[in-house]
């Protein structure tokens, strides 16, 4: 049998194979932000948001094709925001997926529009009439617009994140599920929304896929600031031992690694359960939540 890492590793092949359309370089010397944005975006990755999109559009058949278009925009966003999450005005990060950050790589300046153009470029191409018909890919527009945004989204959870660290001494259970669940929470639940978007899955389903997502979130988010103190940083591919230094407020900040585990684990048993009326077809998303929190990188 095929395991999750196989899929995973296959799906990331088939949808890097597909990357290089999305980015045309001319030889105009703005071209330049072009080639930083595809530089960030085809720099490895584990294209774990993307492979939700079309494993949750599976489960209501839909083909890799179909979920084409939508994981890219979604892997659009992500990037753009790991490029501006490693400027020195935020994390200061040199090194991301093993390679020189945006920034490094380019400059300040160029990274800062690559982000911009990525975030510009996902709602271009979900606009798009090849995503999906008018009202679906509206309704993947608006959705995508709140999971990234400043008022529950992404960029609020990354404003709290720079917040706390700066600002907050006492730290609660609750701010960090809250900044977590933002920051990246969210990009992950648009991912498995989308599919059942695509797939006209129906209430009950929809439900059942957003509360799977939330426990997959924010376990993913604690496996990363687990990685961050005791992964390898060669397998990792980012600087490590950076929440500390910078003073960000985790589960493992709070409660220490044994029970952020303990609480990372608790999360994936919920998301698991959520999948029990999808039956056998929601084998894949069982395993992959698992993986989440055995990961390497
Ligand atoms: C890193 O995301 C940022 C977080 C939200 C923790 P990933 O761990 O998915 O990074 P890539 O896309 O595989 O590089
Ligand atoms: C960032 O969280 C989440 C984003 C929205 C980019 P981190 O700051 O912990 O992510 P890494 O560790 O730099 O990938
Ligand atoms: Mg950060
Ligand atoms: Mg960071
Ligand atoms: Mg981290």
């Amino acid at each position: 049998m095929t395991t999750i890492k196989e899929l995973l590793t296959n799906y990331a092949a088939e949808f890097n194979a597909r990357l290089n359309e999305f980015f045309p370089i001319s030889t105009l010397p703005e071209s330049r932000v072009v080639e930083a944005m595809k530089y960030s975006i085809t720099n490895g990755g584990k294209r774990l948001r993307p492979f939700l999109v079309n494993e949750t559009g599976k489960l209501f058949g839909q083909s890799f094709e179909k979920t084409l278009r939508t994981a890219v925009a979604l892997e659009c966003l992500h990037t753009y925001s790991l490029i501006h999450d490693d400027l020195p005005a935020m994390d200061n990060d040199d090194l991301r997926r093993g390679k020189p950050t945006c920034h490094k790589a380019f400059d300040e300046a160029t990274a800062i529009l690559a982000g911009d153009g990525l975030l510009t470029y996902s709602f271009e191409i979900l606009s798009d009439e090849r995503t999906a018909a008018p009202a679906t890919r509206n309704e993947l527009i608006s959705l995508l617009a709140q999971g990234a945004g400043a008022f529950s989204g992404m960029v609020a959870g990354q404003m709290l994140d720079l917040y706390v660290a700066e600002h907050s001494k006492e730290n609660t259970e609750h701010l960090i599920k809250h900044i977590e669940e933002m920051k990246t929470g969210r990009l992950i639940t648009f991912a498995c929304e989308a599919g059942a978007v695509l797939g006209q899955a129906t209430p009950a389903e929809r439900q059942k896929l957003k509360e799977y997502s939330r426990g997959i979130g924010i376990a993913f988010q604690i496996a990363d600031d687990i990685l961050d103190v005791e992964g390898n940083e060669a397998m990792v591919g980012k600087k490590l031992n950076k929440d500390e230094e910078q003073g960000k407020a985790t589960f493992v900040s709070l409660y220490g690694l044994e029970k952020a585990k303990q609480l990372a684990k608790e999360y994936i048993e919920k998301a698991k359960d959520a999948l029990a009326i999808f039956g056998t077809s929601g084998h894949t998303l069982h395993q992959l939540a698992d993986y989440i929190i055995t990961r390497q990188k």
